[in-house]
C-alpha cells in the first residue's frame, strides 16, 4: 500500500484497541505496547518499491495503519557499515535500518538465505549450496541485528520477526536479556520434516524457532511440517491448542494466512480506467483475450512450465492463435545468485522460441517483460485481464493471486488459474486449480478459462472475494498480535 491510500480497518472487529491519537501503540491488558517489526527487506520511504516482493508489500500495508517501528536491512551494501541504525520517521511509523558489509551480504543474504534456505523451503533440495561459511555469516548477521536492535527495545514492546533470513534472531534477543513477547512469521513454505533434515544444521534452526513465544505459518501444511519435525526429531510434546514443549521451551505454533488490503486494491483497479497505461494496453491488445502473469524472476514461480503450457495450447488449439496475448511481467530478483542468472537465460530463450514459432507480423503471443510496475498499474492490468496465471511450483502464499481477484469487476470477473502448490490455493478453492508440473493440464485450464461463461465466473469470484474480505491484511496483523499478546498476558 502506498502513502495516502485508504485502509480497510474495522476497529470494532479487533480485540486490541489502537490508542488514538498516537497510533503506534497497542493496549494489552493494562499495558501499552509498541509493535516492533523486524525483517530483512524493509521498503523505502514513500511507498513500497514495486519489485520488493510480497513480504515488504504486506508489512507496509499492515504497519501503515497501526504504526510502530520497522527494523531491518537498508538494502545497501557499505564498505564500512556504521553500528548505528539509520532512522527515518513516516507518520506513526519509524524505520530503523542497517547497511550490510559486502561479506555479510555475500554470506548471509546471497549465501545462506538465498542459496540454502530459499531453495530448500521451496522443495528444491538439488539447488541447495550449503557451506559452513554461509552458515557462519547467517548466524553472525542475526547476532549483529540482535545487538543493534536490543538497546532500542523497551520491555513493553511486542517484537514480531519475519521470514527465513532471521530465524535465529529471537534466540539472540533472549541471550541479550530481552524478555518481552517475541513472535515469528514464516512467509515461505515450511518443508516436510524429512526434507528439512537435508539441512546440516536443521536441529539448531528448529531450536531457534522454539525460542519464540509464537511461530506463525501460512498454511496448515507448513505447520504440519514443523509439528512432524518436533514430534519425530525433537522429542517435542504437544501440550494442547497448538502449544508445544521442545528443547526445554514452550512455543505456540499456529496458522495465519496472510491477506491483502482488499479495498485499496479494488479502488486502484477501478480508478485505473482512463489512465495512459490502460489506454496503451487496450490499444495494443485489441479484442484479443488478455492473460497475465506477475512474478519476481524466481525459479519457484514455474515460469518455464507456464510458457510451455501456453505453447502447448497454441499448438493443439489453433483457434487460439492470434486471439490471445500473454503478458508476463517478471522483474529481476536476486540477480547475483547464479541459479537466478541461469534461469533468466533459459526463460529468455523459451519466450523467444514461442514468439518465433507462433508469432505473426501483427501478433506477438507472449510479451515477456523483465521490468517492475507499481501496484496501481498492476491493479489496472489485472482488471483488464481475462485470465491470471499463478502457477508456482511452490509458494508460501502468493499475493498476486489475491490481488488479481480483488481487482476484478463484479459484473465481468476474470478467471484465476492457480497452482495447487501455492498457499493461496488453500483459501481460494474456487479458482481453477492446476498442477504446475502438468503442462497439458495447464493448457486445458487456460482453455477452460477462455470459454468459461460469465455466470460461472461471477460465482467463483464472489466466493473468493468473501474469503479475501474476511481475512484481509488488517485481520492478519490483528490475529497475530492478539495471539502474541495473549501469551504474554498468561505469562
Ligand atoms: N509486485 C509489484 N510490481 C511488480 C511485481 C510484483 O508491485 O512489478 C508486487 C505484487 O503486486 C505483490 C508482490 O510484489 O504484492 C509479490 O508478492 P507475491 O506474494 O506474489 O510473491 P513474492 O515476490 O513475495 O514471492
Ligand atoms: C519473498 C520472501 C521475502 C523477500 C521477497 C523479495 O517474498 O518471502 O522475504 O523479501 O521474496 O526477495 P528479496 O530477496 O529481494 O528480499
Amino acid at each position: 500500500m502506498r502513502e495516502g491510500d485508504a485502509v480497510t480497518a474495522d476497529p470494532a472487529d479487533t480485540a486490541i484497541d489502537p490508542l488514538p491519537p498516537d497510533r503506534a501503540y497497542y493496549r494489552v491488558g493494562r499495558a501499552t505496547r509498541r509493535l516492533v517489526v523486524v525483517s530483512n527487506r524493509v521498503t523505502p520511504m514513500g511507498g513500497a518499491k514495486p519489485d520488493s516482493g510480497g513480504l515488504a508489500m504486506a508489512i507496509r500495508s499492515a504497519l501503515q495503519e497501526s504504526g510502530g517501528m520497522w527494523f531491518g536491512w537498508s538494502g545497501e551494501v557499505a564498505e564500512e557499515p556504521t553500528d548505528e541504525p539509520g532512522i527515518a520517521v513516516d507518520g506513526p511509523l519509524t524505520f530503523a535500518t542497517l547497511d550490510l558489509s559486502r561479506r555479510d551480504y555475500d554470506e548471509y543474504y546471497i549465501g545462506y538465505a538465498n542459496r540454502v534456505l530459499w531453495p530448500l523451503f521451496h522443495y528444491r533440495s538439488e539447488l541447495v549450496e550449503f557451506s559452513r561459511r554461509y552458515l557462519a555469516g547467517y548466524l553472525r548477521v542475526n547476532q549483529m541485528f540482535a545487538q543493534r536492535l536490543a538497546p532500542m527495545l523497551s520491555t513493553q514492546d511486542l517484537v514480531w520477526v519475519h521470514d527465513y533470513h532471521l530465524i535465529p534472531l529471537g534466540e539472540e534477543l533472549r541471550k541479550l536479556g530481552r524478555t518481552q513477547p517475541i513472535g515469528f512469521f514464516l512467509h515461505t513454505p515450511f518443508p516436510a520434516a524429512e526434507l528439512f533434515r537435508v539441512l546440516p544444521n536443521h536441529r539448531d534452526l528448529v531450536r531457534s524457532l522454539c525460542a519464540y513465544d509464537l511461530v506463525g505459518f501460512q498454511t496448515q501444511q507448513d505447520l504440519d511440517g514443523f509439528r512432524d519435525y518436533l514430534l519425530r526429531w525433537a522429542r517435542g510434546e504437544e501440550l494442547g491448542r497448538g502449544v508445544w514443549q521442545a528443547f526445554g521451551r514452550i512455543v505456540r505454533a499456529q496458522v495465519f494466512p496472510i491477506g491483502i488490503d482488499v479495498g485499496t486494491v479494488a479502488a486502484q483497479a477501478a480508478n485505473a480506467d482512463g489512465t495512459r497505461h490502460m489506454g496503451r494496453l487496450r490499444q495494443s491488445v485489441g479484442n484479443r483475450a488478455l492473460m497475465i502473469g506477475v512474478d519476481r524472476l524466481d525459479y519457484s514461480k514455474g515460469l518455464a512450465a507456464r510458457f510451455q503450457a501456453y505453447s502447448h495450447l497454441l499448438e493443439t488449439h489453433q483457434e487460439t492463435r492470434g486471439r490471445t496475448v500473454l503478458i508476463q511481467i517478471a522483474p529481476p530478483s536476486r540477480s547475483e545468485v547464479p541459479e537466478y542468472q541461469e534461469m533468466r537465460k533459459t526463460l529468455a530463450a523459451v519466450a523467444g522460441q514461442i514468439n518465433s514459432r507462433y508469432g505473426e507480423f501483427d501478433w506477438t503471443p507472449l510479451r515477456y517483460i523483465n521490468k517492475s510496475f507499481s501496484h496501481q498499474i498492476l491493479a489496472g492490468f489485472f482488471r483488464a485481464s481475462r485470465i491470471a496465471l499463478v502457477t508456482s511450483l511452490r509458494d508460501g502464499m502468493n499475493l498476486v493471486a489475491k490481488e488479481y481477484v480483488a481487482s476484478q469487476p463484479a459484473d465481468d470477473p476474470g478467471v484465476l488459474i492457480l497452482s495447487c502448490f501455492a498457499g493461496a490455493a488453500r483459501e481460494l478453492g474456487e479458482a481453477v486449480i492446476v498442477n504446475p508440473f502438468d503442462i497439458e493440464g495447464m493448457a486445458e485450464a487456460i482453455l477452460q478459462g477462455l470459454n468459461m461463461p460469465v455466470g460461472e465466473r461471477k460465482e467463483r469470484w464472489a466466493a473468493m472475494m468473501k474469503v479475501l474480505e474476511r481475512n484481509d491484511i488488517t485481520a492478519w496483523r490483528e490475529r497475530f498480535v492478539r495471539a502474541l499478546s495473549a501469551i504474554d498476558t498468561r505469562r
